[in-house]
């Protein structure tokens, strides 16, 4: 059965044309060098900070419903940046690297202003998660697994990447899997959030629903996902 809300959104956005499936939907209310580096676990060089990120919202345009933002159109959440974040990612769309496996995924993010739901060109997307190691690369060369792009005129960008994995911190936590986003756009306040995975076992529901990504698979197993993040405006 239709769910009358989820069409409404749909039409607000005018995302029939960009051929959404439930796949993002779910976000509508609401997208880290030394190398090696785990989030709560040691590594090489100089130690980063404590992973104090991971595990905390922040309270700043969760529940952000600002008069400026109408009520379709809610502001995607900010959730911890954790301590990986690197200024200065290349600007790359497929985030692969030869000879590390793992499962195919392509994300689209759609970008959006909680002004007025206008899709918003030119909104500069980072994005980092762990390698297939379970850690971060921060040696500062390659920069595995980050990337920061620009959506087009259609407001969107298409990224490819291995699924991240769930792992295990230094302190004993698991981590489910989960993608960084930091997303900025003239005239708007910039939202760095936390993704992860709808129907993820290790998932222990510390980022609110509007977070998880659902995800579809093609023939050839690779994983589909669309989120959308809507800026508050500034
Ligand atoms: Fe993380």
């Amino acid at each position: 059965m239709t769910d009358p809300k989820k069409s409404r959104r749909e039409l607000m956005l005018g995302l029939g044309s960009f051929g959404l499936s439930a796949v993002g939907m779910a976000a509508l209310s609401g997208c880290d060098g030394a190398r090696g580096w785990r989030e709560g676990l040691g590594g090489r060089g100089a130690p980063p900070p404590m992973d104090s990120g991971d595990s905390g919202l922040l309270d700043t345009g969760w529940s952000d419903t600002g008069v400026e933002e109408v009520s379709d159109c809610e502001v995607t959440g900010n959730f911890a940046e954790g301590p990986y974040y690197l200024d200065g990612a290349p600007s790359r769309v497929d985030l692969r690297t030869a000879g590390e496996l793992g499962t195919n995924l392509r994300m689209t993010l759609i970008v959006r202003s909680g002004r007025d739901c206008r899709l918003l060109a030119d909104a500069q997307v980072d994005l980092w998660h762990v390698m297939q190691t379970g850690l971060y690369d921060l040696t500062g060369s390659d920069m595995h697994y980050r990337c920061n792009v620009q959506t087009g005129f259609d407001g969107r960008v298409e990224i490819t990447t291995l699924r991240p994995i769930s792992y295990y911190t230094e302190t004993g936590k698991l981590m489910p899997s989960h993608f960084h986003i930091k997303v900025s756009a003239e005239g708007h306040k910039t939202v760095t959030t936390q993704l992860r995975f709808a129907n993820d076992p290790d998932d222990d529901g510390e980022v609110p629903p509007e977070l998880l990504l659902e995800t579809t698979s093609t023939s050839d197993g690779t994983q589909e996902t669309t989120f959308v993040v809507t800026l508050a405006a500034s």
